[in-house]
């Protein structure tokens, strides 16, 4: 039997196109849900969780970065932050955050944590205060399948580039740093683009210092490929041989 186009179907297809073709929701990179606890329904937790989430898309897309906790008792309160990629605008930081928040609730139902990273912003929330601490336990690392033809020089100049970024963004108000490197001669260029970024409850040394250890990372998951991410909760490094950010 022929199947019909009713206008629901045309209104998918449509749909689908259309985040296709413009991005309209991407899709996470990753995400974690927190194994400790769960929470129940209709809880002091929920609504807490319920009211951060909404301060947070509220806050969030000014300075792309938002912090809060909500709650006055200790086992009821929620603690979250979200961080928009610095090259996003306010707009698009929100839609990254809505859309993360909502998410990360359908993939963790009443875990009383959980994080969500996508290109363009991460989320994180949890009933501990986690705030200005580094957290390296929830990290993954993502690359290029293509390898490079000079591993070692490439692996090299890339440290050297993520360093100075490093350095860069642990300095800056907005913990964000991103450049590039030219490699190979005059009449070969090329050039190597990276990015730093820290959320920006961390002091700048402690900024730094994630950095450090998510480059330190690369090896492991990158090493002689055209492109690499090391992503955490507090930070993320990633670089790759072509211009990935809006600016
Ligand atoms: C939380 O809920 C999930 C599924 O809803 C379940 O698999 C998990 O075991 C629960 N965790 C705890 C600590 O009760
Ligand atoms: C890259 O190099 C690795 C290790 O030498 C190899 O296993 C892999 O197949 C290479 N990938 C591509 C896309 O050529």
């Amino acid at each position: 039997m022929p199947s019909k186009l009713t206008p629901t179907t045309l209104l998918l297809i449509f749909a689908l196109l259309f985040q296709t073709c413009f991005g309209a929701s991407a899709n996470p990179l990753y995400h974690i849900c927190s194994s400790s606890e769960n929470f129940t329904a209709h809880s002091s937790y929920e609504s807490n969780l319920k009211t951060l989430i909404n301060s947070l898309i509220y806050k969030t897309p000014s300075i792309g970065f938002g912090s809060a906790s909500v709650g006055k008792y200790q086992n009821q309160k929620a603690y979250g932050l979200a961080l928009c990629s610095g090259d996003m605008s306010a707009s698009e930081c929100k839609t990254c955050v809505s859309d993360a928040t909502k998410e990360v609730l359908n993939r963790c139902p009443y875990n009383k944590g959980g994080m969500i990273w996508y290109d363009n912003c991460m989320f994180k929330y949890l009933d501990t205060d986690f705030f200005g601490k580094i957290d390296n336990t929830n990290t993954f690392a993502m690359y290029n399948v293509r390898n490079v033809t000079d591993p070692a020089m490439f692996n090299y100049l890339t440290k050297e580039l993520l360093s100075l970024l490093a350095y860069k963004a642990s300095l800056s108000p907005k913990m964000y740093a991103s450049g590039e490197l030219k490699i190979g001669g005059e009449s070969n260029k090329k050039y190597i683009y990276g990015l730093t970024q820290c959320t920006r409850d961390l002091s700048g040394r402690d900024c730094n210092k994630c950095l450090h250890d998510a480059i330190r990372g690369l090896p492991n998951c990158c090493d002689g490929k055209e492109g690499g991410r090391v992503v955490g909760g507090s930070c993320n490094v990633r670089y790759e041989i072509y211009p990935f950010l809006k600016e």
